[in-house]
Protein backbone atom coordinates (compact mmCIF):
# COMPACT_ATOMS: atom_id res chain seq x y z
CA UNK A 1 0.00 0.00 0.00
CA UNK A 2 1.33 3.89 -0.24
CA UNK A 3 1.97 5.34 2.40
CA UNK A 4 1.90 9.52 2.40
CA UNK A 5 3.98 12.27 3.73
CA UNK A 6 3.45 11.84 7.55
CA UNK A 7 3.16 8.42 7.19
CA UNK A 8 -0.32 7.18 7.12
CA UNK A 9 -0.99 4.16 5.10
CA UNK A 10 -3.73 5.43 1.90
CA UNK A 11 -5.50 1.97 0.94
CA UNK A 12 -7.36 4.25 -2.13
CA UNK A 13 -6.41 6.65 -3.99
CA UNK A 14 -9.94 8.37 -4.47
CA UNK A 15 -9.69 9.85 -8.49
CA UNK A 16 -13.29 11.88 -9.10
CA UNK A 17 -15.96 9.89 -10.57
CA UNK A 18 -16.60 9.89 -14.40
CA UNK A 19 -19.83 9.88 -16.34
CA UNK A 20 -17.83 6.86 -17.87
CA UNK A 21 -17.84 4.76 -14.64
CA UNK A 22 -21.51 4.04 -14.57
CA UNK A 23 -21.90 2.48 -18.04
CA UNK A 24 -19.64 -0.12 -16.35
CA UNK A 25 -21.64 -2.74 -14.76
CA UNK A 26 -19.19 -2.88 -11.99
CA UNK A 27 -20.88 -0.07 -10.47
CA UNK A 28 -24.38 -1.42 -10.86
CA UNK A 29 -24.49 -3.07 -7.14
CA UNK A 30 -23.38 0.89 -5.71
CA UNK A 31 -23.76 3.90 -7.91
CA UNK A 32 -23.96 5.86 -5.20
CA UNK A 33 -20.90 6.99 -4.14
CA UNK A 34 -19.96 8.15 -8.01
CA UNK A 35 -23.21 10.05 -8.13
CA UNK A 36 -22.62 11.62 -5.21
CA UNK A 37 -18.57 12.70 -6.38
CA UNK A 38 -20.57 14.04 -9.75
CA UNK A 39 -23.56 15.79 -7.61
CA UNK A 40 -20.17 17.34 -6.00
CA UNK A 41 -18.48 18.47 -9.66
CA UNK A 42 -21.45 19.67 -11.53
CA UNK A 43 -25.17 19.37 -11.71
CA UNK A 44 -24.74 18.94 -15.70
CA UNK A 45 -22.16 16.44 -17.28
CA UNK A 46 -20.95 15.68 -20.69
CA UNK A 47 -20.88 12.25 -21.14
CA UNK A 48 -19.66 9.84 -24.09
CA UNK A 49 -22.54 9.07 -26.13
CA UNK A 50 -23.30 12.97 -26.20
CA UNK A 51 -25.81 13.60 -24.41
CA UNK A 52 -25.49 15.53 -21.12
CA UNK A 53 -26.10 13.37 -17.40
CA UNK A 54 -28.34 16.05 -14.89
CA UNK A 55 -27.36 14.78 -11.59
CA UNK A 56 -28.58 17.12 -9.20
CA UNK A 57 -32.24 17.16 -8.08
CA UNK A 58 -33.44 20.49 -8.48
CA UNK A 59 -32.34 20.48 -11.81
CA UNK A 60 -33.82 17.31 -12.61
CA UNK A 61 -36.78 18.37 -11.24
CA UNK A 62 -37.15 21.36 -13.44
CA UNK A 63 -36.26 19.22 -17.05
CA UNK A 64 -38.77 16.59 -16.15
CA UNK A 65 -41.58 19.29 -15.13
CA UNK A 66 -40.55 21.61 -18.41
CA UNK A 67 -43.00 20.24 -21.22
CA UNK A 68 -39.84 22.24 -23.66
CA UNK A 69 -38.13 18.53 -22.91
CA UNK A 70 -39.51 15.83 -25.04
CA UNK A 71 -39.58 12.49 -24.68
CA UNK A 72 -40.64 12.11 -28.24
CA UNK A 73 -36.27 11.79 -29.38
CA UNK A 74 -35.74 8.54 -26.85
CA UNK A 75 -34.94 6.37 -30.23
CA UNK A 76 -33.12 9.20 -31.71
CA UNK A 77 -30.84 9.21 -28.60
CA UNK A 78 -30.39 6.35 -27.45
CA UNK A 79 -30.97 3.65 -30.27
CA UNK A 80 -30.55 5.46 -33.39
CA UNK A 81 -31.20 3.39 -36.45
CA UNK A 82 -33.64 1.02 -34.79
CA UNK A 83 -37.06 0.36 -36.37
CA UNK A 84 -39.99 0.82 -34.63
CA UNK A 85 -41.33 -2.54 -34.67
CA UNK A 86 -38.27 -3.27 -32.30
CA UNK A 87 -39.82 -0.19 -29.93
CA UNK A 88 -43.33 -0.58 -30.32
CA UNK A 89 -44.33 3.34 -30.18
CA UNK A 90 -45.67 3.76 -27.08
CA UNK A 91 -46.87 6.94 -25.43
CA UNK A 92 -44.48 6.85 -22.93
CA UNK A 93 -42.16 8.24 -25.65
CA UNK A 94 -44.60 10.61 -27.22
CA UNK A 95 -45.22 14.42 -27.11
CA UNK A 96 -48.77 16.33 -26.98
CA UNK A 97 -51.44 15.60 -28.75
CA UNK A 98 -50.79 11.70 -29.10
CA UNK A 99 -49.38 11.30 -25.61
CA UNK A 100 -52.34 12.95 -24.50
CA UNK A 101 -55.11 11.13 -26.35
CA UNK A 102 -53.35 7.38 -25.98
CA UNK A 103 -52.55 8.08 -21.96
CA UNK A 104 -56.42 9.40 -21.27
CA UNK A 105 -57.57 6.16 -23.03
CA UNK A 106 -56.11 3.66 -20.41
CA UNK A 107 -55.80 6.25 -17.31
CA UNK A 108 -59.21 5.70 -15.90
CA UNK A 109 -58.37 2.34 -15.02
CA UNK A 110 -55.04 3.37 -13.03
CA UNK A 111 -56.66 5.62 -10.78
CA UNK A 112 -56.18 5.79 -6.94
CA UNK A 113 -59.84 4.48 -6.42
CA UNK A 114 -59.93 2.20 -9.49
CA UNK A 115 -56.83 0.36 -8.25
CA UNK A 116 -57.46 0.23 -4.16
CA UNK A 117 -60.29 -1.85 -5.08
CA UNK A 118 -57.28 -4.61 -6.21
CA UNK A 119 -56.53 -5.03 -2.58
CA UNK A 120 -58.01 -7.35 -1.78
CA UNK A 121 -57.02 -9.59 -4.91
CA UNK A 122 -53.70 -8.52 -4.82
CA UNK A 123 -53.19 -9.89 -1.02
CA UNK A 124 -54.11 -13.23 -2.14
CA UNK A 125 -51.74 -12.80 -4.67
CA UNK A 126 -49.15 -12.03 -1.92
CA UNK A 127 -50.42 -15.03 0.35
CA UNK A 128 -49.98 -17.20 -2.23
CA UNK A 129 -46.30 -16.45 -3.02
CA UNK A 130 -45.40 -15.85 0.99
CA UNK A 131 -46.35 -18.78 2.00
CA UNK A 132 -44.61 -21.54 0.55
CA UNK A 133 -41.44 -19.17 1.31
CA UNK A 134 -41.81 -18.46 4.54
CA UNK A 135 -39.82 -21.13 6.88
CA UNK A 136 -38.87 -22.88 3.77
CA UNK A 137 -34.88 -22.27 4.15
CA UNK A 138 -32.84 -20.58 0.97
CA UNK A 139 -35.00 -18.91 -1.86
CA UNK A 140 -34.18 -16.77 -4.65
CA UNK A 141 -36.62 -14.03 -3.09
CA UNK A 142 -36.59 -11.95 -6.93
CA UNK A 143 -37.72 -15.32 -8.20
CA UNK A 144 -40.10 -16.27 -5.73
CA UNK A 145 -41.81 -12.82 -4.92
CA UNK A 146 -40.21 -10.22 -6.71
CA UNK A 147 -40.66 -11.57 -10.30
CA UNK A 148 -44.37 -13.09 -9.62
CA UNK A 149 -46.25 -10.57 -7.53
CA UNK A 150 -45.88 -7.69 -10.13
CA UNK A 151 -46.27 -9.83 -13.13
CA UNK A 152 -49.46 -11.62 -11.82
CA UNK A 153 -51.13 -8.68 -10.97
CA UNK A 154 -50.54 -6.53 -14.56
CA UNK A 155 -51.19 -9.80 -16.68
CA UNK A 156 -54.71 -9.95 -14.86
CA UNK A 157 -55.44 -6.52 -15.17
CA UNK A 158 -54.46 -7.32 -18.90
CA UNK A 159 -56.21 -10.53 -19.30
CA UNK A 160 -53.41 -12.31 -20.06
CA UNK A 161 -53.61 -15.89 -19.28
CA UNK A 162 -51.86 -17.69 -16.46
CA UNK A 163 -50.66 -20.72 -18.69
CA UNK A 164 -48.87 -17.80 -20.35
CA UNK A 165 -46.59 -16.26 -17.93
CA UNK A 166 -44.06 -18.18 -18.96
CA UNK A 167 -44.11 -16.86 -22.39
CA UNK A 168 -44.05 -13.18 -20.72
CA UNK A 169 -41.07 -13.93 -18.98
CA UNK A 170 -39.38 -15.34 -21.36
CA UNK A 171 -39.41 -12.01 -23.63
CA UNK A 172 -39.92 -9.00 -20.98
CA UNK A 173 -36.36 -9.05 -19.75
CA UNK A 174 -34.79 -8.52 -23.15
CA UNK A 175 -36.81 -5.79 -23.73
CA UNK A 176 -36.00 -4.65 -20.42
CA UNK A 177 -32.20 -4.71 -21.40
CA UNK A 178 -33.27 -2.63 -24.51
CA UNK A 179 -34.11 0.51 -22.91
CA UNK A 180 -30.47 0.82 -21.95
CA UNK A 181 -28.28 2.58 -24.65
CA UNK A 182 -27.56 0.86 -27.61
CA UNK A 183 -23.87 0.89 -27.32
CA UNK A 184 -23.88 -0.88 -23.94
CA UNK A 185 -25.92 -4.17 -25.59
CA UNK A 186 -24.20 -6.57 -26.87
CA UNK A 187 -25.25 -8.04 -31.04
CA UNK A 188 -27.38 -11.02 -28.96
CA UNK A 189 -29.16 -8.41 -26.50
CA UNK A 190 -30.04 -6.24 -29.60
CA UNK A 191 -31.62 -9.15 -31.55
CA UNK A 192 -33.44 -10.06 -28.46
CA UNK A 193 -34.90 -7.38 -28.21
CA UNK A 194 -36.24 -7.03 -31.46
CA UNK A 195 -37.44 -10.48 -31.40
CA UNK A 196 -38.98 -9.94 -27.96
CA UNK A 197 -41.14 -6.82 -29.21
CA UNK A 198 -42.30 -8.67 -32.48
CA UNK A 199 -42.82 -11.97 -30.85
CA UNK A 200 -45.04 -10.03 -27.65
CA UNK A 201 -46.75 -7.45 -30.24
CA UNK A 202 -47.82 -10.99 -32.16
CA UNK A 203 -49.57 -11.88 -28.87
CA UNK A 204 -50.90 -9.29 -28.20
CA UNK A 205 -52.81 -9.32 -31.75
CA UNK A 206 -54.22 -12.91 -30.41
CA UNK A 207 -54.95 -12.03 -27.38
CA UNK A 208 -57.34 -8.85 -29.30
CA UNK A 209 -58.75 -11.54 -31.79
CA UNK A 210 -60.00 -13.59 -29.56
CA UNK A 211 -61.33 -10.56 -27.04
CA UNK A 212 -63.36 -9.46 -30.76
CA UNK A 213 -64.40 -13.12 -30.63
CA UNK A 214 -65.86 -13.26 -27.85
CA UNK A 215 -67.62 -9.74 -28.08
CA UNK A 216 -69.03 -10.74 -31.24
CA UNK A 217 -70.72 -14.09 -29.22
CA UNK A 218 -71.93 -11.47 -26.85
CA UNK A 219 -69.92 -12.54 -24.07
CA UNK A 220 -67.42 -9.14 -23.63
CA UNK A 221 -64.51 -9.56 -21.33
CA UNK A 222 -63.67 -6.60 -19.23
CA UNK A 223 -59.88 -6.78 -19.12
CA UNK A 224 -57.78 -3.96 -20.06
CA UNK A 225 -57.02 -5.60 -23.60
CA UNK A 226 -60.81 -5.93 -23.99
CA UNK A 227 -61.88 -2.15 -23.22
CA UNK A 228 -58.76 -1.12 -25.78
CA UNK A 229 -59.99 -3.34 -28.52
CA UNK A 230 -63.54 -2.10 -27.99
CA UNK A 231 -62.28 1.53 -28.12
CA UNK A 232 -60.58 0.99 -30.92
CA UNK A 233 -63.51 -0.93 -32.83
CA UNK A 234 -65.90 1.22 -31.98
CA UNK A 235 -64.06 4.61 -33.09
CA UNK A 236 -60.86 6.02 -34.41
CA UNK A 237 -59.15 6.81 -31.17
CA UNK A 238 -56.24 4.77 -31.81
CA UNK A 239 -54.32 2.74 -34.13
CA UNK A 240 -54.19 -1.16 -34.63
CA UNK A 241 -50.23 -0.27 -33.33
CA UNK A 242 -51.53 1.91 -31.32
CA UNK A 243 -53.48 -0.58 -29.05
CA UNK A 244 -50.77 -3.27 -29.48
CA UNK A 245 -47.56 -1.10 -28.56
CA UNK A 246 -50.23 0.57 -25.70
CA UNK A 247 -50.51 -3.32 -24.13
CA UNK A 248 -46.89 -3.69 -24.47
CA UNK A 249 -45.96 -0.95 -22.35
CA UNK A 250 -48.25 -1.59 -19.90
CA UNK A 251 -47.25 -5.34 -19.36
CA UNK A 252 -43.90 -4.32 -19.23
CA UNK A 253 -43.98 -0.83 -17.41
CA UNK A 254 -46.34 -2.87 -15.03
CA UNK A 255 -44.01 -5.24 -13.98
CA UNK A 256 -40.00 -4.80 -14.95
CA UNK A 257 -40.34 -1.54 -12.70
CA UNK A 258 -41.91 -2.81 -9.58
CA UNK A 259 -39.90 -6.19 -9.76
CA UNK A 260 -37.00 -3.86 -8.55
CA UNK A 261 -39.04 -1.95 -5.99
CA UNK A 262 -39.70 -5.16 -4.50
CA UNK A 263 -35.89 -6.67 -5.15
CA UNK A 264 -34.44 -3.32 -3.74
CA UNK A 265 -36.61 -2.82 -0.84
CA UNK A 266 -36.35 -6.40 0.13
CA UNK A 267 -32.68 -5.99 -0.07
CA UNK A 268 -32.92 -2.85 2.24
CA UNK A 269 -34.73 -4.05 5.13
CA UNK A 270 -32.39 -7.09 5.25
CA UNK A 271 -29.65 -4.92 5.22
CA UNK A 272 -30.86 -2.60 7.89
CA UNK A 273 -33.39 -4.74 10.65
CA UNK A 274 -34.22 -1.94 12.75
CA UNK A 275 -36.34 -0.65 9.96
CA UNK A 276 -38.01 -3.92 9.70
CA UNK A 277 -38.60 -3.75 13.50
CA UNK A 278 -40.25 -0.90 12.81
CA UNK A 279 -42.52 -1.69 10.01
CA UNK A 280 -43.71 -4.80 12.77
CA UNK A 281 -44.15 -2.61 15.64
CA UNK A 282 -45.83 0.32 13.45
CA UNK A 283 -48.46 -0.82 10.33
CA UNK A 284 -49.20 2.95 9.91
CA UNK A 285 -45.75 3.19 8.26
CA UNK A 286 -46.38 0.85 5.50
CA UNK A 287 -47.24 3.38 3.26
CA UNK A 288 -44.75 5.98 3.65
CA UNK A 289 -41.84 3.04 4.04
CA UNK A 290 -42.85 2.53 -0.03
CA UNK A 291 -42.26 5.87 -0.64
CA UNK A 292 -38.66 6.26 1.24
CA UNK A 293 -37.82 2.67 -0.46
CA UNK A 294 -38.37 4.28 -4.42
CA UNK A 295 -36.62 7.26 -2.85
CA UNK A 296 -33.46 5.48 -1.49
CA UNK A 297 -33.02 2.40 -3.99
CA UNK A 298 -34.93 3.89 -7.30
CA UNK A 299 -36.25 0.78 -9.35
CA UNK A 300 -36.03 3.20 -12.81
CA UNK A 301 -32.85 5.07 -12.70
CA UNK A 302 -32.77 7.48 -15.27
CA UNK A 303 -34.74 8.59 -18.14
CA UNK A 304 -33.79 11.00 -21.45
CA UNK A 305 -35.18 14.31 -22.93
CA UNK A 306 -34.80 16.61 -25.58
CA UNK A 307 -34.75 20.16 -25.93
CA UNK A 308 -37.85 21.17 -28.44
CA UNK A 309 -36.33 24.69 -27.90
CA UNK A 310 -33.40 26.75 -27.02
CA UNK A 311 -32.59 25.59 -22.99
CA UNK A 312 -30.53 26.39 -19.97
CA UNK A 313 -30.13 23.85 -17.47
CA UNK A 314 -27.46 24.96 -14.80
CA UNK A 315 -25.71 27.46 -16.75
CA UNK A 316 -25.09 25.05 -19.83
CA UNK A 317 -26.97 26.35 -23.17
CA UNK A 318 -28.91 23.18 -25.05
CA UNK A 319 -29.71 23.73 -28.67
CA UNK A 320 -33.21 22.38 -29.96
CA UNK A 321 -32.65 18.53 -30.75
CA UNK A 322 -30.07 17.93 -27.88
CA UNK A 323 -30.17 15.52 -25.40
CA UNK A 324 -30.54 15.09 -21.43
CA UNK A 325 -30.23 11.84 -18.90
CA UNK A 326 -31.78 12.65 -16.34
CA UNK A 327 -30.24 10.48 -13.72
CA UNK A 328 -33.25 9.74 -11.18
CA UNK A 329 -31.28 7.62 -8.73
CA UNK A 330 -29.23 10.21 -8.32
CA UNK A 331 -31.54 13.09 -7.83
CA UNK A 332 -32.93 10.92 -4.71
CA UNK A 333 -29.91 11.30 -2.72
CA UNK A 334 -28.77 14.54 -3.18
CA UNK A 335 -28.24 16.08 -0.03
CA UNK A 336 -29.42 19.59 -1.29
CA UNK A 337 -33.03 17.98 -0.95
CA UNK A 338 -33.19 15.63 1.24
CA UNK A 339 -31.31 15.31 4.95
CA UNK A 340 -29.07 12.46 5.48
CA UNK A 341 -29.99 10.74 1.81
CA UNK A 342 -27.77 7.44 2.04
CA UNK A 343 -29.81 6.56 5.42
CA UNK A 344 -33.15 4.31 4.54
CA UNK A 345 -35.61 6.15 6.95
CA UNK A 346 -38.88 4.78 7.20
CA UNK A 347 -40.24 6.88 8.65
CA UNK A 348 -39.30 10.27 6.30
CA UNK A 349 -42.45 9.97 4.39
CA UNK A 350 -44.35 9.89 7.57
CA UNK A 351 -42.95 12.97 9.52
CA UNK A 352 -45.17 16.41 8.96
CA UNK A 353 -42.51 18.16 11.10
CA UNK A 354 -40.36 17.91 8.41
CA UNK A 355 -42.19 17.37 5.02
CA UNK A 356 -39.68 15.16 2.90
CA UNK A 357 -39.29 16.33 -0.82
CA UNK A 358 -40.95 14.53 -3.73
CA UNK A 359 -38.70 11.87 -4.82
CA UNK A 360 -38.62 11.56 -8.41
CA UNK A 361 -38.74 7.65 -8.93
CA UNK A 362 -42.00 7.77 -10.80
CA UNK A 363 -40.80 10.88 -12.76
CA UNK A 364 -42.86 14.29 -12.37
CA UNK A 365 -45.09 16.16 -15.38
CA UNK A 366 -46.99 14.72 -18.06
CA UNK A 367 -45.13 11.25 -17.76
CA UNK A 368 -45.63 11.17 -14.24
CA UNK A 369 -46.03 7.23 -13.84
CA UNK A 370 -49.48 5.87 -14.64
CA UNK A 371 -48.79 3.19 -12.65
CA UNK A 372 -47.42 4.33 -9.09
CA UNK A 373 -50.84 3.86 -7.39
CA UNK A 374 -50.53 0.34 -8.58
CA UNK A 375 -46.91 -0.24 -7.86
CA UNK A 376 -47.28 1.36 -4.56
CA UNK A 377 -50.25 -1.23 -3.52
CA UNK A 378 -48.61 -3.82 -4.38
CA UNK A 379 -45.38 -3.14 -2.42
CA UNK A 380 -47.44 -1.88 0.52
CA UNK A 381 -49.57 -5.29 0.72
CA UNK A 382 -46.44 -7.25 1.04
CA UNK A 383 -44.93 -5.09 3.57
CA UNK A 384 -47.98 -5.49 5.53
CA UNK A 385 -48.33 -9.37 4.80
CA UNK A 386 -44.72 -9.26 6.22
CA UNK A 387 -45.01 -7.17 8.84
CA UNK A 388 -48.10 -9.26 10.49
CA UNK A 389 -46.50 -12.49 10.10
CA UNK A 390 -43.50 -11.00 12.61
CA UNK A 391 -41.39 -12.08 9.35
CA UNK A 392 -37.74 -12.00 9.59
CA UNK A 393 -35.62 -12.03 6.62
CA UNK A 394 -31.80 -13.29 6.28
CA UNK A 395 -29.21 -12.65 3.54
CA UNK A 396 -27.87 -16.30 2.07
CA UNK A 397 -23.68 -15.66 2.20
CA UNK A 398 -23.93 -16.00 -1.50
CA UNK A 399 -25.18 -12.22 -1.50
CA UNK A 400 -27.54 -10.56 -4.19
CA UNK A 401 -26.51 -10.45 -7.97
CA UNK A 402 -27.57 -7.04 -10.24
CA UNK A 403 -29.13 -7.33 -13.87
CA UNK A 404 -26.60 -5.60 -16.25
CA UNK A 405 -29.58 -3.10 -16.88
CA UNK A 406 -28.96 0.73 -16.44
CA UNK A 407 -32.05 2.23 -16.42
CA UNK A 408 -33.90 -0.26 -15.02
CA UNK A 409 -31.23 -1.20 -12.55
CA UNK A 410 -31.96 -4.22 -10.13
CA UNK A 411 -31.38 -7.75 -8.48
CA UNK A 412 -31.23 -10.56 -10.83
CA UNK A 413 -31.25 -12.93 -7.53
CA UNK A 414 -31.64 -12.35 -4.02
CA UNK A 415 -30.60 -15.81 -2.51
CA UNK A 416 -32.41 -15.24 1.53
CA UNK A 417 -34.28 -16.66 3.80
CA UNK A 418 -37.76 -15.64 5.27
CA UNK A 419 -39.07 -16.83 8.94
C1 LIG B 1 -44.06 6.02 -16.72
C2 LIG B 1 -41.47 4.50 -12.95
C3 LIG B 1 -44.65 0.94 -12.14
C4 LIG B 1 -47.00 2.19 -16.14
C5 LIG B 1 -43.11 5.92 -15.74
C6 LIG B 1 -42.01 6.83 -15.60
C7 LIG B 1 -41.27 6.40 -14.54
C8 LIG B 1 -41.91 5.23 -14.02
C9 LIG B 1 -39.98 7.01 -13.99
C10 LIG B 1 -41.78 8.09 -16.43
C11 LIG B 1 -40.58 8.07 -17.30
C12 LIG B 1 -40.31 9.43 -17.84
O1 LIG B 1 -40.77 10.47 -17.32
O2 LIG B 1 -39.55 9.50 -18.81
C13 LIG B 1 -42.12 3.41 -12.41
C14 LIG B 1 -41.69 2.72 -11.22
C15 LIG B 1 -42.59 1.71 -10.99
C16 LIG B 1 -43.57 1.78 -12.03
C17 LIG B 1 -40.47 3.08 -10.39
C18 LIG B 1 -42.63 0.68 -9.91
C19 LIG B 1 -42.06 0.79 -8.77
C20 LIG B 1 -45.60 0.99 -13.11
C21 LIG B 1 -46.74 0.13 -13.19
C22 LIG B 1 -47.40 0.45 -14.32
C23 LIG B 1 -46.67 1.56 -14.96
C24 LIG B 1 -47.13 -0.94 -12.17
C25 LIG B 1 -48.67 -0.22 -14.72
C26 LIG B 1 -49.32 -0.12 -15.70
C27 LIG B 1 -46.38 3.31 -16.63
C28 LIG B 1 -46.79 3.96 -17.87
C29 LIG B 1 -45.94 5.06 -18.03
C30 LIG B 1 -45.03 5.07 -16.90
C31 LIG B 1 -47.91 3.52 -18.79
C32 LIG B 1 -45.96 6.09 -19.16
C33 LIG B 1 -46.69 7.32 -18.70
C34 LIG B 1 -46.68 8.44 -19.71
O3 LIG B 1 -45.80 8.49 -20.57
O4 LIG B 1 -47.59 9.27 -19.65
N1 LIG B 1 -43.04 4.96 -14.76
N2 LIG B 1 -43.24 2.82 -12.88
N3 LIG B 1 -45.58 1.85 -14.18
N4 LIG B 1 -45.34 4.00 -16.08
FE1 LIG B 1 -44.37 3.48 -14.42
Amino acid sequence: PAVDDVGTVVTAVATPARVEDLLSSETRPDPYRAYADLRAQGAVHPSPMGIAVVTRYQECAEVLSDPRWSHANEAELFHPGVEHTELPASFLWMDPPDHTRLRGLVSKAFTARTVSDLRQRITRIVDGLLDPVIGAGTTDLVEALAYPLPLTVICELLGVPASDHPLVHGWAPALARGFDPDPLLSPRERVARTDAAVELLEYFGGLVSRARDRAARGEPATDLVSELARVHDHGDALTEHEMLATCVTLLIAGHETTVNLVGNGLLGLIRDPDQLDLLRRRPELHGAAVDEMLRHDSPVHMTTRAALTNLTVAGHEFAPGEGVIVLIGSANRDDRAFARPDELDLTRYANRETVAARHLSFSLGMHYCLGAPLARLEMEVLLTALARRGAQLELDAAGPTYKPNLVLRGLATLPGRIN
